[in-house]
């Protein structure tokens, strides 16, 4: 009988990681310090966003926000932005700050712009209350944000935008928007150490929630009044739920895929598209393998993977970090560097979650740990595993569903070293996104940036 005790994978774990020690040793342990007083204030900001005017409603979206959570997305958003504000401000005139990035402190010694827009912070409305509102737009339904308090003073004297401080809410919406999506795809049963939003409330409002989070998360990016910001977070939307939809039809792996569609357990044929509205598959579909000798088909797993983690978590990662440093007004080439910055942190985070996948016990991961290949998924250490004995094909092509699959793909898995591959590719990106913070000056915030990247790569949840 195979081995699944997690001690054997553990110490492949152990092993690897002692490859692997951060590179830059900073002075101080705590990224979270540099911007304290925003992260601890993040959780009471969006809770303004995203009152409504149905009590079971504020408490299905406000669920998972009561639970501690990494929010590793938000607090690279401040970082980058507290980083970016190091830079000279004659080298930010990308675009003017405007009269919404100044609070009354006007840290910003530069002129900022005449331009007259609607409203006078991030907090008002474009359009008028009473279209906004509805009907009955005053008395018990409510069901737009009132305007926050006044920005707190520190956001002037730290260089953080009020702009940027909102995306790190947005970010952080936007992405629990879709870890309640994501528990009911995955019947989870747990996040954050409690029951997940399907079993404490149901899958129907699990959903509602979600989709309500994503439409508050959307007024508020439409207050960033930046069209080019608007259109990167609004693309991350998009991206998500593509790759999303990647993972659940892998049809590299599975080329009938494209075809049928699993309803737990059961098969179902994809409907025919009648050919009355078109349909266009974008070139950045990945290619699917033409010949179908071992190395072409892993190679294009390989490829398929990827492009799939970068759109469910490197995407947001990325698009958002590119955001800050548009909000920021820097050059386009720090934007660019801050975009793979993003990037290359977002894949290497999402390879170190699936390699935790393999190693975690659920009580450590806060989730249910194990869970990929139960699924049916096809992550980094078993396409290194396939990689090395091409008669895996047939485990993975069957999303190890027989009895003992599950089992033996985890020793094959040992066997081949899966994981500490896994960790040595997570390992080129943190090292590409370290790369890439070398734009920005030297400053506390970028060595937190730093000390944030290393830590992604050894993370134990
Ligand atoms: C977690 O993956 C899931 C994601 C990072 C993205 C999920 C995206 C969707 C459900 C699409 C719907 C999107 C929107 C915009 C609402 P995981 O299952 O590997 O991680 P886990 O172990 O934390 O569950
Ligand atoms: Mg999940």
């Amino acid at each position: 009988m195979v081995s699944t005790q997690p001690s054997s994978f553990t110490a492949a774990v152990e092993a690897a990681e002692k490859l692997v020690q951060p590179q830059n040793s900073q002075s101080f342990s705590d990224p979270f310090s540099i911007v304290s007083h925003e992260m601890s204030n993040l959780a009471k900001s969006i809770s303004n966003l995203i009152g409504s005017g149905h009590p079971v409603l504020n408490r299905v979206s406000s669920y998972y926000f009561e639970a501690e959570g990494k929010n590793v997305r938000p607090l690279i958003v401040l970082l980058l932005a507290k980083s970016l504000s190091q830079i000279p401000l004659e080298q930010r005139n990308r675009i003017k700050i405007d009269s919404l990035d100044v609070t009354d402190q006007k840290p910003f010694s530069g002129t900022p712009s005449q331009t007259v827009v609607a409203g006078k912070s991030v907090d008002d409305s474009l359009s008028p209350l009473s279209i906004l509102y509805g009907i009955n737009p005053k008395v018990i339904l409510d069901p737009l944000s009132k305007p926050m308090d006044r920005l707190p003073e520190f956001d002037a004297m730290n260089g953080i935008l009020p702009k940027q401080r909102r995306l790190a809410e947005i970010v952080e919406m936007i992405h629990t928007a879709t870890l309640l999506h994501d528990d009911v795809i995955d019947s989870s049963d747990s996040r954050r150490g409690r029951p997940s939003g399907n079993i404490a409330f149901t899958n129907k409002m699990a959903i509602l929630a979600g989709d309500f989070l994503l439409g508050r998360a959307s007024v508020a990016i439409a207050r960033l009044r930046n069209p080019e910001v608007i259109e990167l977070l609004s693309t991350t939307i998009a991206n998500l739920v593509e790759g999303e939809f990647m993972q659940l039809k892998n049809t590299v792996i599975d080329p009938a895929a494209e075809n049928s569609i699993d309803n737990d357990g059961e098969s179902k044929t994809v409907p025919e598209p009648s050919g009355k509205v078109p349909t266009k598959t974008h070139e950045y579909t990945v290619t699917k393998p033409v010949d179908f000798d071992h190395e072409t088909n892993v190679n294009a797993a390989f490829e398929y993977y990827l492009h799939k983690t970068y759109l469910k978590t490197a995407s947001l990662m990325s698009k958002s970090s590119r955001a800050a440093a548009v909000l920021s007004g820097a050059q386009s080439d720090i934007i660019d560097n801050c975009y793979e910055f993003g990037r290359n942190l977002g894949l290497c985070f999402q390879i170190v979650d699936d390699m935790l996948d393999y190693t975690s016990s659920d009580s450590a991961f806060g989730k249910p740990s194990q869970a990929d290949l139960k699924l049916g998924l096809a992550t980094a250490p078993i396409l290194f595993a396939w990689k090395e004995r091409p008669e895996i094909g047939d485990l993975i092509a069957r999303k190890f569903s027989q009895e003992g699959d599950v089992e033996l793909a985890r020793k094959q898995v040992e066997e081949c070293d899966g994981l500490e591959k896994t960790r040595e590719m997570a390992k080129l990106y943190c090292q590409k996104a370290l790369d890439n913070l070398r734009v920005l000056p030297e400053s506390d915030s970028r060595s937190a940036l730093e000390f944030l990247t290393n830590s992604v790569l050894t993370r134990k949840k």
